[in-house]
């Protein structure tokens, strides 16, 4: 075995270690040091309205949720709280509409249409239905769900 081979082995050997240790003395878990980021895409704005607790968004303006399996994310305050939505296109004329924080520590998520899942973007990887209920950890606790109507080509989601 080289050197080089060895060096980078010990690297690699005392990164784990390292985050460990870190992890494990500070009471953390990997997801709270590791940041994940969705790749779902953002819904623009411009292309809904908040009025009381409802959201009312104008599907004609927004892509990413044109089609069935399409998904997108938004972030708004709202009595003082950041909300965080995933909205799904579930099936044709279904619309889904979670917290896009992972409940074991917060990260983002993505929706997984072929495999009628979502899940975490973050380290641990975990997994809900699309009943919001965990079907793989660590993730303990299931994802809020909003209400969500369609009318005609209006989306209205309930973020009370
Ligand atoms: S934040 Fe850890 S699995 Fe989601």
């Amino acid at each position: 075995m080289s050197l080089k081979t060895n060096r980078r082995d010990f690297l690699k050997t005392f990164g784990v270690a390292t985050v460990c240790a870190c992890t494990g003395m500070a009471g953390m878990n990997a997801c709270s040091m590791i940041r994940g980021v969705s790749q779902t895409p953002v819904i623009p704005e411009g292309t809904y309205a908040l009025e009381g607790n409802l959201l009312t968004f104008d599907l004609e303006m927004i892509d990413c949720l044109q089609e069935t399996g399409g998904s997108g994310k938004l972030s708004l305050m709202h009595e003082g709280d950041e909300v965080k939505l995933l909205i799904i296109h579930h099936e044709s004329g279904s619309f889904k509409a979670f917290s896009d924080r992972c409940t074991h520590a917060g990260r983002e998520l993505n929706y997984q249409h072929g495999e009628e899942k979502i899940q975490c973007s973050s380290f641990g990887k975990a997994t809900y239905g699309l009943n919001g209920r965990v079907k793989k950890g660590p993730a303990e606790g299931p994802l809020a769900i909003y209400p969500a109507v369609l009318k005609e080509n209006q989306l209205i989601i309930n973020i009370s």
